[in-house]
């Protein structure tokens, strides 16, 4: 487990990434693919979003947005999941950036699988772990700017103690994923109080995004897997 790209070990890949921003981009991601979106691809930078995104007739793209929890303005929709519905999402390409996930996105975009988690979906994550085996996986938080996140970790913690349980892949890992399962344990049935006084949930919250926070802290409401398919561009496993 990592808490943060920041982390990470440097000039390190591991053959298998879970990135985790549950507040709010890979919640999001998850979302829009389960709701009939084509792919989403991830950008750290605003102006190479813009460019690639500008080489699709607009009927057919969608820009999502977001700096600190708030739309960038001349994006189609800011980074919440209740924005991707049907309606919106579906049939369409998406193009995405964010403060913190998508960074954590293109920090392991180099693995040979890199898979989006977040608590709306970990068990498919975990489902999907046990069946492949990777020799080597990373629960990837993202972090905020740099630093530890409540949510992601206990996210994380989520699926490493699903996987400790079961004894499979085999787990020989740092003590971020003790003290990730820890908090877990902790908050699995307040998940929701926990995001209130994470710092980012409180930026939402001032923010008036009560209804993002309640949505991002349910637990397995789908088993859509988002999957990288190509540099940067996930869409569903099958
Ligand atoms: C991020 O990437 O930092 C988040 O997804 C921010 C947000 O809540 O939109």
């Amino acid at each position: 487990v990592y808490y943060t790209p920041e982390s990470t070990p440097e000039n390190e890949i591991p053959d298998c990434a879970v990135v985790i921003d549950v507040l709010r981009a890979t919640t999001t991601i998850v979302t829009a693919l389960n709701n009939g979106a084509k792919s989403v691809k991830a950008y750290s930078d605003l102006d190479l979003l813009t460019k690639e995104s500008n080489l699709l007739p607009p009927e057919s793209r969608l820009r999502l947005g977001e700096r600190g929890g708030k739309k960038v303005d001349f994006c189609d929709l800011g980074n919440s999941p209740l924005d991707c519905t049907v309606e919106t999402v579906s049939g369409k390409q998406l193009f995405i950036s964010t403060t913190n996930g998508t960074r954590s996105l293109q920090r392991v975009q180099e693995a040979k699988t890199v898979i989006a988690g977040a608590m709306i979906n970990y068990q498919a994550v975990v489902d999907y772990l046990q069946e492949k085996q990777p020799e080597t996986l990373w629960l990837l938080g993202s972090g905020w700017e740099g630093g530890y996140s409540l949510e992601d970790t206990v996210c994380a913690g989520a699926i490493a103690s699903l996987l400790v349980d079961t004894g499979k892949p085999d787990m020989i890992g740092n003590d971020e994923v003790i003290a990730s399962i820890a908090l877990y344990q902790q908050w699995q049935d307040k998940l929701l109080d926990l995001f209130k006084l994470s710092s980012h949930g409180q930026r939402l919250l001032r923010l008036a995004l009560d209804d993002d926070l309640k949505y991002c802290s349910q637990k397995n409401i789908t088993d859509t897997l988002p999957i990288q398919t190509s540099l940067g561009l996930v869409s569903l496993s099958n």
